[in-house]
């Protein structure tokens, strides 16, 4: 089946449909000090100064050489921003700064346990960690420009000095979400051709200090058996001078980052000069397929488009503290908590542990401390915090002037909650819609520009230019309430560069669908398909319905339903597996998942827990499904094709429709009648 075809059972089609609500504008003393306040940025950015218009970003940077070319097509619709362009972006997010900010704080570490200090590294300070931090990748790792390194790493400030140091010896860095288990993490240095993994001994998560050594050591011999050598392992310790793992260090190839350091005091590394369109990193993300696809992301055009988004968008100044709660092992991370910000000289908070530890006061009890005034997470988060603390913020004297939903669509009631409660009507939202794939924001309101309406993403950004088909090509006018499936005319520089390894698939999955002619060398003939169902309202708002492939969205996380169902097929006694989404009141949607047995075996609660721990054991705990439904059969077409919207249905609670066609329409009755228990 070509991956393009619509899946029968969508994020999209179990949507809630909420009521259109009215416009909430700016407070005007937000307005006073905004970075963008200027109207005709829309005409600037408009399609006839297309591709010229990001000159606008790009200055925000600073450059060794300018670039002869705004965007090459000749290579189509793997583009090219900035050819001839020579950046370095680890200069651009350190070393520019120092001259006005060197004192400054870059980063505010938050360890989970409340009594630890929070470490405030100054720019200077982050410079000189960096440097070290490069000199060991390149001397004592052997690392180069071009080649790929694996991260995996937890929300310390090692993460970002890490990828910082690999940005400036040009080392595409590929880093794997700290949740993900060994196995998903061997996946990826296995794709990604990684010799080098770098991790840390342990890290604090709700209360506990997990050791995360031993999940070095799983994924070190899982790439092995897929014939991927990791050389060496790079271990930071989170108490430095203190092991704090129990697994033991492996003779030769475990090195401890803390004490190899000692041989790099005062290293200063000059930063690789990169041409605009050498990959930055790789952010591998769930598809249609079981095997993650690792996005690529490039140097110029990605941190250009970040630093823009960052300025307008967030509103970041200089003297801004700005807190992004989302993990820097995935896209948010990478743009809004490091490259963006930090190419502005932004204070960026970096915060270990889960928002509600010990308690739900503690998000503001941070925000108190440090004064944050830019704040940035999650529909997840924040319906989880409202469930369990609705009271909280109102007992801590902190202000934000602007807040940040992201990552799945946000209902009306919540996000009143966000604007009331938490922002204590003061503070501008923006609900910004994006994707791995497309490196920074694709739909939100300019805060300062554009009214805000709870529910809606808003306008495509300055530049991005939405449009919406059906499933035979024709154009969704807005206003018309009908919903398609949403794509973007026209590349812009943030954009993913390709699949790393698998061009094709790039293409398939991305251009194919719309696409006006497979030979042209003209944007114009590749929209770009976002695998989003979406409606536009009247005034160019659009709202976001949900994914329309075989893609879940859990908190915000995307997980491929391929990937779980592969892991549940490891269990010896399963024959079949079928995963469909399901509303849940705090993450969004949930994974539930159906197997049947191979013949010979009984059902029992024991299989239930093998499946359970091999979809653990081979994604992480994220992709844990609610139920583990084993049945005597799936509902199947003539064909043999498992039904998911029928099984979707069920575990929705929706009316299953009519199974009247189906090769076995009585096990639909059996399963409903084993689910009511
Ligand atoms: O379905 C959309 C949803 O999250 C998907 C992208 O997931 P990921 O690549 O993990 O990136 C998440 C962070 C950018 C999208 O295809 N999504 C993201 N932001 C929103 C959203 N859905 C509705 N509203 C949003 N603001």
């Amino acid at each position: 089946m070509a991956e393009k075809e619509v899946v029968e059972t969508s994020e999209a089609q179990i949507a809630v449909h909420w009521q259109e609500e009215e416009y909430i504008y700016p407070p005007a003393e937000f307005i006073a000090q905004a970075n963008m306040t200027d109207k005709t940025i829309f005409d600037r950015f408009s399609l006839d100064n297309f591709p010229n218009c990001f000159k606008e970003y790009a200055d925000l940077l600073t450059w060794y050489e300018y670039w002869h070319t705004t965007l090459d097509t000749s290579d189509a619709p793997c583009w090219k921003w900035f050819v001839g362009g020579k950046i370095n972006a680890s200069y651009n997010c350190v070393d520019r700064h120092l001259k006005e900010y060197k004192n400054k704080t870059a980063i505010h570490f938050v360890p989970e346990p409340e009594d630890e200090k929070v470490e405030h590294i100054t720019y200077q300070e982050l410079y000189v960690r960096v440097n070290e931090m490069a000199a060991l990748l390149r001397d004592f790792a052997g690392l180069k420009r071009g080649d790929r390194v694996t991260l995996h790493l937890p929300m310390t400030a090692e993460l970002p000095i890490t990828m910082l140091a690999c940005a400036r010896l040009g080392v595409i860095h590929s880093q794997v979400f700290g949740g993900f288990s060994g196995k998903a993490c061997a996946d990826r240095i296995v794709d990604s051709g990684s010799n080098v993994l770098v991790t840390i001994d342990s890290y604090y998560r709700g209360g506990t200090l997990l050791d995360h050594k031993e999940k070095a050591d799983e994924a070190v011999a899982a790439a092995a058996q897929d014939g991927q050598k990791v050389d060496k392992v790079l271990i930071w310790q989170r108490y430095p001078g203190k092991y704090s793992a129990k697994t033991p260090l492996v003779e030769g190839r475990d090195f401890i980052v803390n004490d190899l350091l000692k041989d790099y005091y005062g290293a200063r590394v000059e930063p690789e000069k990169m041409d605009a369109a050498e990959p930055l990193f790789l952010m591998y993300t769930s598809g249609t397929t079981g095997k993650p696809k690792g996005c690529q992301h490039s140097t110029g055009g990605y941190l250009a488009y970040t630093a823009g988004t960052s300025k307008y968008v967030q509103d970041i100044h200089p003297t801004d503290v700005y807190w992004c709660m989302a993990d820097i092992g995935w896209i948010t991370g990478h743009s809004y908590i490091v490259y963006g910000p930090l190419a502005i000289a932004a204070s960026s908070v970096v915060y270990e542990g889960i928002p509600n530890y010990p308690d739900p006061g503690r998000p503001w009890r941070i925000a108190q401390d440090l004064d944050v005034n830019i704040f940035h997470t999650a529909p997840t988060a924040i319906r989880a915090l409202r469930k369990i603390g609705p009271d909280e913020p109102k007992k801590y004297n902190y202000q934000f002037k602007h807040m940040t939903t992201v990552g799945e669509p946000i209902e009306p009631e919540v996000w009143k909650w966000y604007y009331e409660v938490v922002g204590k009507g003061k503070a501008v939202i923006v609900d910004t819609w994006w994707q791995t794939e497309t490196g920074g924001f694709l739909c939100s309101t300019l805060p300062a520009i554009s009214p805000m309406k709870p529910g809606s993403a808003g306008p495509g950004m300055p530049g991005i230019h939405p449009i919406v088909y059906d499933d035979e090509g024709n154009v969704v006018e807005p206003g018309t309430g009908k919903a398609g499936n949403i794509c973007i005319q026209n590349p812009w520089p943030g954009a993913f560069q390709t699949i790393w390894g698998d061009r094709d698939r790039y293409v398939r999955q991305y251009y194919e669908r719309y696409c006006k002619n497979p030979d042209s060398k003209d944007w114009r003939d590749w929209p770009y398909l976002t695998g989003d169902a979406a409606v536009v309202a009247a005034d160019g708002y659009v709202r976001i319905l949900g994914r329309i492939d075989d893609v879940i969205n859990v908190s915000g996380h995307r997980l491929g339903t391929k990937e779980i169902e592969s892991a549940a097929l490891l269990v010896e006694e399963v024959a079949e597996a079928a995963v469909v989404p399901v509303a849940h009141e705090i993450k969004g949607k949930e994974p539930d998942l159906y197997v049947s047995l191979k013949p010979g075996y009984e059902a029992s609660e024991e299989i239930q827990k093998k499946v359970m721990d091999s979809i653990i054991n081979e994604i992480g705990k994220i992709a844990k499904p609610r139920n583990v439904w084993i049945v005597a059969d799936m509902p199947k077409t003539r064909s043999g094709k498992i039904m998911r919207r029928v099984l979707a249905a069920l575990s929705n609670k929706q009316p299953e429709g009519d199974v009247t066609t189906l090769a076995n329409p009585e096990i639909v009755e059996q399963i409903k009648q084993m689910m009511q228990g």
